[in-house]
């Protein structure tokens, strides 16, 4: 993506206001002529004239120039920094949408902490730049063009002489410039991974204190921060340089200029006040320029952070959003001949599956672990595409659909309970968050929670998560179930949605479930062979392909795979009531 052209495009709407900001900046630098100009008026007029008069006039009219110029740039700086923050959050907001509509093999292979990073410290170091850098830039432009022209018009030789000293400077310092934006990325890149691993660290605490790996998490932080200090101390190195090569350039100028002057000055062409007066105006000529040396840092690194911002800009969509939309689901799903391997794996998870279900049916998957249960059930919700084969709901092929239409009809218990960290009632609300209280209620008490809410002082308001009250595996299963049945879909699918449940409990849910499931097409992943008895058909996935298939009774007819899995269980429970 072309850094300039994605940026002036970011900035198109605001062009009025732009031009706002330069008029008032233009205006702001053409005040910056006035004091050179009256310091000429001093020389000439005042100490050589003897006109004390004018004495008055050039002090009032520097003050004058001096407010006319804060004020003017005020103005320029409040509308430039609004238009800035209003365009970066914009781009945050773009890069936010992109991230979660990219596809899920986008997750699995981006580490979360570089995700995190774009998001924060890049569009931190971009607000740097415009909150302070580009106003401040703009201004002294403007007033470094309004003092050229002065000097031009004063005694163009000097203009000439600065003109040169400038081109020969630009050279060495744009070198440099390169080099050190080169080195930002890079540095960028590396805070990325240290921000990652640290993020990473702190998150799997818990793991780290269990194995005894503090050392080992130090020492890998260690080496990282090690690498980039060797890396920063350069880039800083460089960073100097450039800026003495600047102050250098703007000592030796206003030699040359005086060398110039003073001939002119002998030969009686110019008076001293205009020499007094164009070496005045060097140092506001050489301004931007010792401003974007001292700045570097924050340009160079902004420039990085922009480019890691617009990849996300670029990201591949999981589908297209303009798809139709599904209209009210049955739930018939049909799941013919699919084949499937994760992106950038060779592994076949799903070799052949084909499973049809009736509207309002309810299947029972079983199998050993790893054997592409889950991986079903992202096909299913188009979180995946197959390599060959259909999902068909309602006989409407899902990928010809708005996915997200189907989505939003569906009410899915996933093996991995995620809880918000916030109250009971936005956990439980979060994929109807226009239920009733009523709703509520029967959800809850579906799900086996109803205890478990009365119990607490603050019931529903009862912040859980992270930094609120920690609920066991268990009844974080409950909350996420009570959660998908809120939603009163017409498919439901539960992926050891009760897994972590003790017998007792699992079974009060299940016989409430029970009354909720007719109509709705339901999809039950278990390990626990109990739990999907009572299911109209069950499957046995086996390392990608369906092993067997049948009603309970008939499957342990068969005398085959699940059986065995069924005796093994059995006999352990056998074991556990006369142990
Ligand atoms: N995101 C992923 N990227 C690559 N491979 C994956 C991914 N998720 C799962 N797999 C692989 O796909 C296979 C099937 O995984 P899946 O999660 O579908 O198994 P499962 O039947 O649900 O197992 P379990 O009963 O343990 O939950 C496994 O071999 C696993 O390694
Ligand atoms: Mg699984």
């Amino acid at each position: 993506m072309n850094l300039v052209r994605t940026t002036v495009n970011h900035f198109k709407p605001y062009w009025r206001m732009l031009l706002v900001a330069l008029i008032f900046s233009i205006i702001g630098g053409l005040f910056t002529i006035a004091p050179p100009v009256l310091v000429k008026k001093l020389v000439d007029d005042v100490i050589v004239g003897g006109d004390l008069t004018l004495l008055l006039w050039v002090a009032a009219g520097v003050l004058g120039a001096y407010l006319g110029k804060s004020l003017f740039e005020t103005m320029q700086e409040y509308v430039q920094v609004k238009i800035g923050l209003d365009v970066i959050t914009d781009m945050q907001i773009r890069a936010f949408r992109k991230l979660h509509r990219a596809p899920m093999s986008f997750f699995s292979r981006t580490p979360r902490g570089d995700m995190l990073f774009r998001l924060t410290h890049d569009v931190e170091s971009i607000q740097n730049l415009n909150n302070t850098v580009v106003p401040r830039i703009l201004q002294q432009v403007v007033g470094a063009v309004a003092a050229f022209s002065a000097v031009f018009v004063l005694f163009w030789p000097a203009a000439i002489v600065m003109f040169c000293v400038f081109a020969i400077y630009i050279i060495p310092s744009f070198t440099l410039g390169t080099k050190m934006r080169k080195m930002s990325a890079i540095q960028r890149d590396m805070s990325a991974d240290m921000y990652n691993h640290l993020q990473e660290s702190i998150e799997s605490v818990r793991l780290v204190r269990t194995y005894q790996t503090q050392d080992q998490e130090t020492g890998a932080q260690e080496k990282k921060l090690s690498d980039w200090k060797t890396f920063s101390i350069r880039a800083a190195l460089i960073g100097k340089v450039n800026w003495r090569l600047g102050n250098l350039f703007n000592i030796a100028a206003p030699g040359v200029v005086m060398l110039v002057g003073g001939l002119a000055i002998w030969k009686g062409s110019i008076t001293v006040g205009t020499l007094v007066a164009c070496l005045t105006f060097i140092p506001v000529m050489f301004q931007p320029v010792r401003s974007m040396a001292e700045h570097a840092l924050t340009i160079q690194q902004a420039i990085p952070a922009l480019q890691r911002i617009y990849e996300y800009f670029d990201l591949p969509e999981e589908h297209d959003e303009n798809l139709p939309a599904f209209g009210d689901v049955v739930g018939k799903i049909d799941l013919t001949n699919l084949w499937f391997s994760y992106p950038g794996s060779d592994k076949q998870v799903l070799k052949g599956v084909s499973v049809s279900l009736n509207p309002g049916s309810h299947i029972g998957i079983v199998g050993t672990s790893g054997g592409g249960k889950s991986t079903l059930v992202q096909l299913l919700l188009g979180l995946y595409e197959p390599d060959q084969g259909s999902v068909e709901i309602d006989g409407k092929n899902l990928y010809e659909y708005n996915r997200n239409s189907f989505r939003q009809q569906v009410g899915v218990v996933s093996q991995e309970t995620f809880l918000l960290n916030s109250t009971l009632r936005q956990n439980l609300l979060y994929g109807k968050p226009d239920a009733t209280q009523e709703e509520l209620e029967q959800a809850v008490d579906a799900a086996g929670l109803k205890e478990l809410i009365e119990s607490l002082d603050e019931q529903y308001d009862t912040i859980v998560g992270e930094r609120g009250l920690k609920l066991s595996g268990g009844q974080r299963q409950r909350v996420a179930m009570a959660r998908a049945i809120l939603r009163q879909p017409p498919v439901l699918i539960f992926d050891e949605a009760t897994s972590s449940l003790d017998g007792e409990t699992e079974e009060r849910v299940q016989a409430s479930l029970e009354e909720l499931i007719p109509g709705r097409t339901t999809i039950t992943i278990a390990h626990r062979l109990v739990t999907v008895r009572k299911a109209d058909v069950i499957i046995l996935l086996d390392q990608g392909v369906i092993a067997e298939k049948g009603t309970h009774e008939e499957l342990l007819m068969q005398r085959g795979k699940y059986y065995e899995l069924y005796r093994a269980q059995y006999s352990e429970l056998e074991r556990e009531l006369i142990g």
